[in-house]
């Protein structure tokens, strides 16, 4: 069983249409900056293994993976089929709404990592989902969960739209920790330096910040 962490307000977004809608048609855009998708890059070099079995949850038509790894599997999943069938790393994908449907139908223990690119904002029941990958990882596997201040802000729940990213991270550590059975969670946050002062006093400029929160499964 998983502890809420949210409340029901906290789940809530602006648009609170069904989300089918909203990513009825494809988008082949990136949705961060070079910079970011490097560091994501070199995360992924650094952290996975070739040759295992990856689930790429809540994908695009991009994965950000090394292009020079190889790997036995990689799953992915979606809410839009034409961008999945566009992503060259994917050996094979799915549709679904996580926020309506929250079991994942993949077999227990079945990979080695499970990688979430700039997209847990939009989770309305972040712990079930949480839950679900830690069922889907194998004992020792890897949840990477990346993201930066950028979003569909009439997507994003009110929790993730009202936090600073200290909060943000903050909440996605909580949403591990939900979860019996992932182990020390890892912080990695990286905000880059602007070269202009006037833009740097704003906050501004320097390009995206990057933030990931890494944990493995211990049981
Ligand atoms: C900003 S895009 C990120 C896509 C990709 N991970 C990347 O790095 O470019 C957000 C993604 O979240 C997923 N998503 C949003 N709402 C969802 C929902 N209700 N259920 C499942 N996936 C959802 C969609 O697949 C969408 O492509």
């Amino acid at each position: 069983m998983t502890a809420p962490v949210l409340t029901p307000d906290q789940r809530r977004k602006l648009d609170e249409r069904d989300d089918a809608l909203f990513y009825q048609m494809p988008r082949l855009v990136t949705h961060v900056d070079d910079g970011f998708i490097q560091q994501l890059t070199q995360l992924y070099r650094e952290r996975l293994t070739p040759g295992g079995c990856l689930l790429d949850l809540m994908s695009s038509w991009v994965s950000h993976l090394p292009p020079e790894m190889d790997f036995a599997e990689v799953v992915g999943h979606g809410m839009n089929a034409e961008e999945l069938a566009r992503n060259p790393r994917l050996t094979r994908y799915f549709v679904q709404n996580l926020n309506r449907d929250l079991r994942l139908p993949l077999a227990d223990h079945s990979f080695d990592a499970v990688l979430n690119a700039v997209s847990v904002q939009y989770l309305q029941y972040p712990e079930a989902i949480f839950a679900e990958i830690h069922r889907v990882l194998k004992p020792g596997g890897i949840a990477i969960v990346s993201f930066s201040n950028r979003m569909f802000y009439q997507k994003a729940i009110q929790a993730w739209r009202d936090a600073t990213d200290e909060l943000r991270i903050e909440l996605v550590k909580r949403y591990f920790q939900a979860v019996p059975g992932f182990g020390e969670i890892e912080v990695i946050a990286r905000r880059p330096v602007s070269v202009n002062l006037a833009l740097a006093w704003l906050g501004l400029g320097g390009g995206d910040p990057f933030y990931a929160v890494l944990a493995r499964k211990v049981g």
